[in-house]
């Protein structure tokens, strides 16, 4: 059961002033979480994005998508080279370093691209992510903006007659914020001491010879300041998300709504709730 009415409190992660390692390491736990943790939940958490994501593109027969609000690029550079089709990966805080490492590996290269300049999802000044074939992404990121925003990037998708997939994998209700706030911060310390220590395995020892690791290990698993802002963060945007109805009635005031068909709707599997918000270009329009 949703809980109350949303509150815009403040996440960390999105500030200005905030220290860019630190949200880097945040971004990339975000990622760590999507993609490196063993459990059925995440990897079927992977493909649902993936399956939803592809009735899409099968609907509306795009050809290529753009990520707004990428962070650490979530599920999308997995859902790109599943679904064979290009993503542009972009951010308000662009994480390049990050992204060239991704591109770099596996078989997400021929279909990872990013943005290096900042891109702000509320406008959206970059003309070729506006071609009408392309869909419209964003993971983990609709409750960072306030109805007046959400507004204005619909109507700008609106107006370039993309359409657009929200994914949410919190939710504000008790059997998200209970075990959230319960597990969330241990579990998070957890995975870093095992990716650090499977760093140094996989790379013979090497690891231990970059700064780079020991900084992170100093702000992951020695002062875990990383692990607490994503339980803080994560806490507040389960506060934030939209329910169906709050979603809907920003879509639906919209300029030319109409000429979208909007649909909200929930998947649960093993006690992980994943929230898809829809907005396509109905097909006489
Ligand atoms: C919770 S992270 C989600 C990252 C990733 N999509 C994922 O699924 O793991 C939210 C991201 O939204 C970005 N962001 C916040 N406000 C933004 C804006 N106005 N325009 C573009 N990106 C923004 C932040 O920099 C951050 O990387």
């Amino acid at each position: 059961m949703v809980l109350g009415h949303r509150l815009h409190l403040l996440e960390f992660h999105e500030q200005q002033w905030f220290p860019e390692h630190i949200r880097e390491l945040v971004v990339e736990t975000l990622y760590l979480i999507w993609t490196q943790v063993p459990m059925p939940s995440m990897s079927m958490a992977q493909s649902v994005v993936c399956r939803v994501i592809e009735d899409v593109l099968r609907e509306t027969k795009c050809v290529e998508m753009v990520d707004l609000c990428s962070g650490g690029g979530g599920p999308m550079p997995s859902v790109a080279s599943s679904l064979r089709i290009p993503v542009t990966l972009t951010d308000l805080f662009p994480q390049a370093e990050h992204w060239e490492r991704l591109q770099r590996s596996g078989n997400t290269r021929q279909f990872l691209r990013f943005v290096k300049e900042p891109v702000d999802a509320t406008n959206l000044s970059v003309g070729r992510l506006r071609k009408s074939n392309v869909l419209r992404t964003f993971c983990l990121s609709l409750h960072h903006f306030q109805p007046q925003d959400v507004r204005r990037f619909l109507n700008d998708t609106i107006s370039a007659q993309q359409p657009i997939v929200f994914v949410e994998a919190q939710e504000r209700s008790l059997r998200f914020l209970v075990p959230f706030f319960l597990f969330a911060y241990p579990a998070t310390w957890l995975l870093w001491v095992v990716v650090l220590t499977l760093r140094i395995v996989l790379s013979n020892g090497k690891a231990l010879l970059d700064k780079n690791w020991w900084m992170t290990l100093a702000l992951t698993v020695v002062v875990p300041v990383v692990p607490l802002i994503v339980w803080v963060d994560g806490l507040v945007s389960g506060i934030r998300t939209y329910s169906q109805e709050e979603f809907l009635d920003v879509a639906v005031t919209c300029t030319n709504s109409a000429s979208y068909d909007w649909s909200v709707f929930t998947k649960i599997y093993w006690g992980f709730v994943m929230t898809f918000y829809r907005g396509t270009p109905k097909k006489s329009s």
